[in-house]
């Protein structure tokens, strides 16, 4: 009684139960009708009897080991209530009328151990006084709410651990649970989450062969992840194409140790690592609608907004339609004359005159893409998009971290330095593209483009007519910004350096275009068509230096995707970059330059994706193969170029795939 009047005295404590287990439920009854609390109690008491169990013993159902301790302290102080529980003691009209377990296979796994704890919560020593309406009941429930997590955490619902629980002492047991819960700090629910479910998955892929580097709660591989990642961008590479060590090093590692295919775990996520082709081709073509795109973090979203990018569903399916429209075969074509202009106005700029120079060409070839992206789009050019390029390019720094680490939840309200600039950039590149917008959209309403689609009525899947709101219009400008000049940058830098580090298919690339399109004049639509040499070349560079490096999906339902059975809620890093660099696929000479691969049959159909596959396949394909001949050709028609001494080769994927240490090119002027 002591300890009883010790424990009600933990009033007004604030612990909060949340969830409530049933339990607190079954008190509560039992508090409204005391004839049966009376009952319990008399059968519990046969266990108070035997205060410490002597040797091995079966009370009811229940066995009880040795040295168990078994104490009962109970007041009642509720009124009479009426008796319906012998409800229970008849036999059921219907066999399924009562199910708060489930029923059928997802049967509750932890009915077993709420039984048990029900039953053993009159031997959790000294809980005391019972009442409904009294804080002493929150501090028993507490108390009781710890011994279910205790339970949860320590004997995973096996009854046969469970068991043994009872070699506890009395004193052991609650500290045990204090301790643990000290430790945990986490509600059942989240221990579940954290430990049972990432233990469940894990069985159920090492059952079907595939296995990982271990689980550690919370966070998951990701220390291992982002160190391996820090370790790989810290020093610049030798100059050869062997790029996935660097570019994709847990990839490199995991898979030397673990197979092709493995599972790691992006903090309590699991995610499904592979670079087989039929699993590319199967989760992206996504049949059924068993995967979709991975939410993005919400820093991310900060960046992208809800743009093509970003959306699902209807909403995505309307901006795709929209974006397919601006970037047709024909439109494209339309825009050759703004592609030239533009880059003759680099060129010209390039070494004003001398005859040999070198130039950090990866500068250059971003502002030539910006200026690109920004008239064919928005009818804009380079210098009236300047201050939303400024922005965009301090944003995507901050993004680019972002995208690599855990989200913790609600991180982003946190007043961190980084967020508070996220933030303040985040409007001043809203505004800009606004006032943009807004100066341009005579302009954009004439051209047909981008802008002006964008701003059309438009039919959706129900035949309504929508039109896209002023934000929304916004952020979509800015995903396509985004996309179209961040990697026709990047493809353009990697073509430029293996053109100027092979320079015998430079030389066969200078013919062709020499041949085809002239010395001089710049090409058309139609002499870019018999640039063969340059597409292999084009399409060696997409092969060896994938812009998008992975795609990432998840499974929205349990789903078999060849010979894995994958539950709902895992994600497929669908490792691109390693599918293109592997031997089974592409040869001994994988990760040699060579664009003559191109002109055979390859092994699978899916093996080569550099701008995806599916629905979300890229929109601005055919600008960037046609804005990349045309720079291409033109750069060749003026000068012969070579890798600079002072080139350090460091490929990373920040958002895309670019060369950390910047792209220096030694040029020389070509005598017309
Ligand atoms: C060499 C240049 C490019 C490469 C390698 C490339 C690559 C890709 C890839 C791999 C995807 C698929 C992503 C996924 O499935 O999750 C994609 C999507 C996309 N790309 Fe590109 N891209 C390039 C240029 C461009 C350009 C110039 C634009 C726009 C002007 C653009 C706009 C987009 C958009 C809007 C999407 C999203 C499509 C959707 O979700 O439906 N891309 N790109």
């Amino acid at each position: 009684m002591k300890k009883a009047k010790k424990f009600s005295t933990y009033k007004n404590n604030n612990i909060i139960l949340s969830p409530l287990p049933s339990e607190v439920f079954i008190f509560l009854a039992s508090g409204m009708h005391q004839e049966w609390q009376n009952k319990a109690r008399e059968e519990v008491q046969n266990l108070n009897d035997l205060k410490i169990a002597s040797k091995r013993v079966k009370v009811g159902n229940i066995d009880i080991p040795g040295g168990t301790r078994a104490w009962l302290h109970c007041i009642m102080i509720q009124s009479y209530g009426e008796n319906l529980l012998m409800r229970f003691a008849e036999p059921r009209k219907h066999s399924c009328s009562y199910i708060p377990f489930g029923v059928g296979p997802n049967y509750c796994v932890g009915q077993t151990s709420h039984d048990l704890t029900t039953i053993f919560f009159p031997c959790v020593p000294d809980v005391c006084t019972w009442s409904n309406g009294d804080d002493a009941l929150v501090t028993s429930t507490c108390l009781h709410q710890i011994a279910f997590l205790f339970f949860d955490l320590l004997f995973k619902f096996n009854l046969e651990r469970l068991r043994r629980y009872s070699r506890f002492s009395v004193v052991e047991a609650p500290v045990g649970i204090m301790l643990c819960h000290a430790v945990c700090g986490v509600s059942r629910k989240q221990a579940v989450r954290l430990i049972w479910t990432p233990w469940l998955i894990r069985r159920h892929f090492e059952k079907q062969g595939i296995s990982g580097p271990p689980y550690r709660p919370i966070s998951g591989n990701t220390k291992e992840f982002l160190r391996m990642y820090a370790e790989a961008r810290s020093k610049p590479m030798t100059l050869c194409h062997d790029i996935i060590p660097r570019v994709a090093p847990f990839y490199h590692r995991w898979s030397a140790m673990y197979g092709k295919t493995f599972l790691y775990w992006h903090g309590c996520t699991p995610r499904l690592v592979t670079s087989d082709p039929e699993l590319h081709k199967e989760v992206l073509m996504s049949v059924g609608g068993s995967f979709e795109r991975v939410d993005a973090n919400p820093l991310t979203k900060i960046f992208f907004g809800q743009g093509i990018t970003i959306l699902k569903g209807h909403q995505w399916a309307l901006h795709r339609k929209i974006a397919d429209q601006a970037f047709k075969m024909e439109r494209v074509k339309s825009w050759i004359p703004d592609i030239i202009d533009s880059t003759t106005r680099m060129l010209n700029k390039w070494g004003n005159g001398v005859e040999e120079f070198e130039i950090e060409v990866s500068r250059d070839v971003q502002n030539l893409a910006s200026d690109i992206i920004s008239r064919v789009s928005f009818g804009s050019n380079y210098e009236q998009g300047k201050e939303i390029f400024k922005l965009q390019e301090q944003q995507y720094h901050l993004v680019s971290l972002a995208s690599r680490s855990v989200y913790i939840p609600g991180f982003r309200f946190v007043p961190t330095k980084k967020n508070r600039e996220r933030r303040r950039l985040e409007k001043l590149t809203r505004e800009s593209v606004r006032v943009l917008l807004e100066k341009n959209k005579q302009a954009h309403n004439r051209s047909g483009n981008l802008l002006s689609l964008l701003m059309s009525c438009h039919t959706c899947v129900n035949n309504k007519e929508v039109r896209l709101g002023w934000d929304e219009i916004i952020d979509e400008c800015k995903n396509i910004y985004f996309a179209g000049k961040e990697s026709s940058a990047d493809a353009l830098n990697w073509a430029l350096l293996l053109l100027g580090m092979h320079l015998e298919w430079q030389d066969k690339a200078r013919q062709e275009v020499l041949s085809v399109v002239g010395s001089v004049k710049p090409p058309t639509a139609h002499t870019l068509n018999d640039l063969r040499i340059l597409n292999l070349i084009i399409q060696e560079t997409h092969r060896l230096y994938p812009l998008g490096g992975a795609f990432v999906r998840q499974a929205t339902k349990g789903v078999k995707v060849g010979n894995i059975d994958i539950p709902a809620g895992t994600q497929i890093y669908l490792c691109m970059a390693a599918m293109h660099h592997d031997t089974e696929l592409w040869g001994e000479s994988a990760n040699e330059f060579n664009p003559m691969r191109f002109a055979e049959p390859r092994k699978h159909p899916c093996s080569y994706i550099p701008f995806g596959f599916g629905p979300h396949f890229c929109v601005g394909e055919k600008l960037a193969m046609i804005e990349m001949k045309i720079i291409l050709s033109m750069i060749l028609q003026r000068f012969s170029f070579l890798v600079s001494p002072t080139y350090a080769h460091g490929p990373l994927f920040m958002m895309g795939l670019s060369p950390q240490y910047g792209l220096q090119l030694v040029f020389r002027r070509l005598s017309n």
